[in-house]
């Protein structure tokens, strides 16, 4: 199926949550079953997931708690209320006001999986909604973000207020390639100031000593190079948002030039006298540590304490992995009609592996490995086979190198194995099937035999 959905059932009716259970993973969803409320909390505290079927009457919890903390995450994840006693009208209207729904019992399992259904169908038309904006794409349109883990479910909760405040500074603070100008955009364009510009600039890239003028523009004949006059960077973003990226590179110099600018909230062009004003929101980012880099005195403390008044921390997509697999379908969609293949999905195999992988250069890393697996595939999926090495090697490092793998609590399909194993033979033995065959104490035909099997030859 195109789009299986992660769901949560919370019913400690065991006959009905089971036929639910079984009707939903038949049609290819995953789905995680529970009784009490104790354990719907452990699992929420974990992950999100993308629906929730709910009775209201749990052995242990009162089933509104659950409900609310999964209404704590928004829209995100719709919740279809299943029960048995009389609720208040004010009940029943938050319910229905919710993006789920809301069902009395006595009811059969096929009823409450029509329901489910007609849930799910709405929650595919919100991905392909939110796809075919990012689909638009450009500057101007908010860009699209993908966000299913807790994590990133947080950082977006945080835009939305920040963008909805006035704060004159933010700070994004996230290794390379976790989204940051991402995010900048996204507080610009969902902001008040969203018909205003967006202006960007990576204080790293430009060289010191022109970073001034770009910023604050130049009067003509400031200095050699100025035969007219320059609007910098604040004066052409008036009333919109500055985004300063790698403000960690900026040398001292220019930090106290800036903390000037934000200070008084006015600047001169270099080589003016005028004092100009203006409205500009300033968001900055780095990957560096700036608390280090204030120990070894290479970032002012004063200018952090200025523009990390509001911090938001991007976590490395290594810590949320919830959204690996959400952004290697989003960024597949994406490359397909780029480069007009049909690749639909991914492997199992392949997707253990971009999920075990550490993706040192995150987001970024993700979205080049999909790009160029998508050129690569002639299959309608993803393969293991289309996956850079590194990734597969540390994989295979990680999980069968040949004295330490072990076997983990939730088991593993051995034919996945079986296939690596086969893989990294013909790999050893630079493809002679006869050396490869010894590798793995096989003999010849039982070895292509199996190569025939895992689509080797
Ligand atoms: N949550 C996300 N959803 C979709 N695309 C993302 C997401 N985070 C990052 N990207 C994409 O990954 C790439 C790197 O993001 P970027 O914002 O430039 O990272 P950074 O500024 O932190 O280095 C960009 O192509 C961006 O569009
Ligand atoms: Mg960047």
């Amino acid at each position: 199926m195109e789009h299986p959905t992660n769901i949560l059932i919370v019913d400690a009716d065991q006959t009905l949550a089971k036929a639910l259970e079984q009707m939903l993973s038949d049609q290819g969803h995953h789905v995680e079953k529970l009784c009490t409320g104790k354990a719907a909390f452990e699992s929420l505290a974990r992950k999100t997931p993308e629906l929730v079927i709910l009775d209201l009457q749990l052995p242990d919890t009162d089933g509104w708690h659950v409900f609310e903390q999964v209404s704590d995450l928004g829209d995100a994840c719709p919740v279809v209320v299943v029960t048995g006693r009389e609720l208040s009208e004010q009940a029943v209207t938050t319910l229905l006001n919710g993006p789920g729904d809301y069902l009395r019992k006595p009811i059969s399992a096929e009823e409450l999986a029509a329901v489910v259904q007609r849930t799910l169908e709405n929650i595919r038309l919100r991905k392909e909604l939110a796809c075919l904006r990012s689909q638009k794409g450009g500057c101007y349109d908010q860009p699209s973000i993908v966000a299913c883990s807790r994590e990133m479910g947080q950082v977006l909760e945080m835009v939305d207020k920040i963008a909805s405040s006035d704060a004159a500074t933010v700070f994004i603070q996230g290794e390379s390639g976790t989204g940051k100008e991402l995010v900048a955009r996204a507080i610009h364009y969902q902001s008040a100031r969203a018909s205003q510009p967006f202006m960007a600039i990576n204080c790293a890239a430009v060289p010191q000593t022109l970073l001034e003028s770009e910023l604050m523009g130049h009067e003509k004949g400031a200095f050699t190079d100025a035969k007219n006059v320059k609007k910098g960077l604040f004066e052409l973003a008036d009333g919109g948002t500055v985004f300063l990226d790698e403000i960690g590179d900026m040398d001292p110099a220019m930090q106290a030039k800036l903390l000037r600018v934000l200070e008084e909230r006015t600047f001169r062009r270099v080589g003016g006298t005028r004092d100009i004003k203006v409205d500009v929101r300033i968001v900055s980012a780095t990957n560096r540590d700036l608390h280090k880099a204030m120990e070894d005195k290479s970032f002012r403390p004063d200018l952090y304490y200025r523009i990390g008044v509001i911090p938001v921390q991007i976590p490395p997509l290594r810590e949320r992995r919830d959204d690996i697999l959400p952004l290697a379908e989003f960024f597949i969609r994406q490359f397909n009609r780029e480069f007009n293949k049909k690749v639909r999905g991914i492997s199992r195999m392949a997707q253990k592996i971009l999920l075990e992988y550490s993706w040192p250069g995150n987001i970024r890393e993700l979205r080049n490995v999909i790009e160029r697996s998508v050129i690569l595939e002639c299959e309608e999926q993803l393969l293991v086979e289309n996956l850079p090495r590194e990734l597969v090697a540390q994989s295979v490092g990680d999980n069968i190198g040949p004295l330490n793998f072990q076997l983990p609590p939730e088991g593993v399909d051995i034919e996945d194995i079986e296939r690596e194993l086969i893989r990294q033979a013909l790999e050893m033995a630079q493809g002679n099937q006869t050396q490869a065959a010894k590798l793995l104490r096989l003999g010849i035909d039982a070895f292509r035999y199996r190569m025939k099997k895992f689509g080797f030859m």
